[in-house]
């Protein structure tokens, strides 16, 4: 959506702050041992209390409130009372929901406890990037040329990108125009950001695949080459300089 007057910033502020509320509040609350469909339920009481709903369910009927995904699922992994989390694991919790009317989206990678994995890396470049990527957004930039700033910032630090998801416009919708914002340099896309508009922007930082496929159970998704994916999105307003962040309450790159 493109923001023409205050009520609707208004608006798209309070949705950003119930689902980076809810992102920031799952993530102190993941502990080994827990089940996804436990931290899932306790962002459900969080977003409900705030009076919003689950945007993925509304939107797609989503078997879950938020999608948590660890370690090779890089996203839309459903809560289950089957998977139980782990010291060390990759995590990723996308928190997107619809509060009166207005939709706002965000999400991000933890490593959980003691990175005895060796995670933290990977997690942190996606942060960084995100970070670049976000500041070097204002009006009339292009949509290309901020997904080759983030595939450049990939490569410098020995990651690959995913080129078949991408950040989207949000606000009166879960998805909505302009709708890729792709993470590697897309020459057909001539789109440029517009000020005022409403985007949500997002890594996805690999270690070897290039490509995200859909598991049997019809959400779940996982590399074509498998390894490990990072995730960090925020919800902005585009401005002529430094973007408004909607979601920075989610605390993502502190
Ligand atoms: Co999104
Ligand atoms: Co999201």
């Amino acid at each position: 959506m493109s923001i023409t007057k205050e009520t609707e910033l208004i608006g798209m502020k309070k949705a950003s702050e119930a689902v980076a509320y809810t992102l920031k509040k799952m993530r102190d609350y993941a502990q080994p041992g827990m089940t996804t469909k436990q931290l899932d339920d306790y962002g459900a009481k969080i977003l409900s209390d705030f009076g919003a709903r689950s945007a993925p369910y509304l939107t797609y009927g989503f078997p879950g409130w938020t999608c948590i995904s660890v370690n090779n699922e890089f996203c839309h992994g459903i809560p289950s009372d089957k998977r139980i989390l782990k010291e060390g694991e990759l995590i990723n919790i996308d928190v997107s929901a619809e509060l009166d009317g207005f939709w706002a989206d965000n999400g991000g990678s933890f490593v959980l406890g003691k990175d005895i994995n060796r995670h933290q890396q990977l997690v942190d470049a996606s942060k960084q990037i995100l970070h670049k990527a976000i500041f070097n957004i204002k009006g009339g930039v292009r949509i290309s040329d901020i997904g080759y700033l983030i595939e450049t910032e990939a490569k410098k630090r020995g990651y690959k990108v995913i080129k078949n998801l991408t950040g989207h416009g949000v606000g009166r919708s879960l998805h909505e125009e302009p709708g890729e914002i792709a993470n590697y340099r897309d020459r057909l896309n001539l789109t440029r950001f517009k000020k005022n508009a409403v985007v949500a922007i997002e890594t996805f930082i690999s270690t070897t695949s290039t490509y995200a496929m859909t598991l049997n159970d019809g959400w779940t998704m996982v590399g074509n080459k498998g390894g490990l994916m990072a995730q960090h999105e925020h919800t902005i307003v585009v401005t002529d300089g430094e973007p408004i962040i909607l979601t920075e309450m989610n605390g993502v790159w502190n």
